[in-house]
């Protein structure tokens, strides 16, 4: 990968960890998230040049805010990496609709607009690499009547066929998926009793999903499962006996 690297929600987690295995192959990074202080101390430990921009991608308009401040800076965005994401409310539980529409904005709207409009460009280049970060959630139903799955769903689906749409162009598009992995992500969302009794080797490090996607996004392809264990359990998630299965157990409950 290359040139101008774009990568929102890099102020922890997997955004981080994207800037510290690009640092020294792309010309330049630009950094976003809305904790600036985090994104100001990890551009004091790469070596490649940074451009902080803070910005709350769940609110409407913000992805023309972001590449506004991306053209004043006079920079032309080469690899674009939509990592930015929350666990999200329960579906059947909304009391506040606008916190259900920012989750929709930040985890969808957000990332199909930056498609929108950076892609284009990449495509009268000659090159480009796009990484949506999508979610094991996103292969099957679950029971906890989230909007998560079904919004990294819709990132998978939008990926899948942005990666059709540009084949030949020399660039690619691909829908990354992990699944449980160590980051800030389950302290946000106030799910750490649940992260603590899990078992230990359902969780990868951030550094081996980072390094799979990287890999898979160059040679084209348009979903990867990250980690062996998710690899091998995406098949058996996605077949008709398992989600019979499911909605047989649901209904029962
Ligand atoms: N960790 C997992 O188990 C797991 C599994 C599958 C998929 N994922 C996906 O991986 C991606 C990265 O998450 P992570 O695990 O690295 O979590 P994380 O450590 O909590 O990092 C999330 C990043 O998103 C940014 N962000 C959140 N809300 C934002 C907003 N409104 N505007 C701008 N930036 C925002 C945060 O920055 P600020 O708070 O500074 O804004 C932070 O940099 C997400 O899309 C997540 O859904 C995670």
């Amino acid at each position: 990968m290359k040139g101008t690297v774009l990568i929102t929600g890099a102020s922890a987690g997997l955004g981080a960890e994207f800037a510290r295995q690009l640092d020294g192959k792309a010309t330049h990074f630009i950094l976003v998230a809305r904790r600036v202080d985090k994104l100001k101390a990890l551009a004091e430990t790469l070596t490649t040049p940074v451009t902080v921009i803070e910005q709350d991608l769940s609110l409407p308009g913000s992805p023309e805010r972001l590449c506004q401040a991306i053209t004043a800076h006079r920079h032309s965005v080469d690899v674009l990496i939509n990592n930015a994401g929350i666990a999200g409310p329960n579906l059947l539980e909304v009391s506040d609709f606008s916190t259900q529409r920012m989750f929709e904005q930040l985890m969808m709207q957000t990332v199909a607009e930056l498609c929108s409009r950076l892609i284009p460009g990449m495509r009268e280049r000659g090159y480009g690499r796009v990484i949506n970060i999508a979610s094991v959630a996103g292969r099957f139903p679950s029971s906890d009547s989230g909007n998560y799955g079904p919004a990294k769903a819709y990132v998978i689906a939008m990926s899948e066929e942005l990666n059709v749409a540009t084949r030949g162009s020399g660039v690619h598009v691909t829908a990354l998926c992990p699944g449980f992995t160590h980051t800030e992500f389950h302290e946000v969302a106030g799910l750490m009793t649940e992260k603590n009794s899990s078992p230990n080797w359902i969780w990868y490090d951030a550094a081996t999903v980072v390094r799979e996607g990287l890999a898979g996004c160059e040679k084209g392809r348009p979903i990867i499962i990250s980690g062996r264990l998710y690899r091998w359990l995406d098949p058996l998630l996605r077949s008709t006996l398992f989600r019979g299965l499911i909605l047989r157990i649901a209904g029962r409950a």
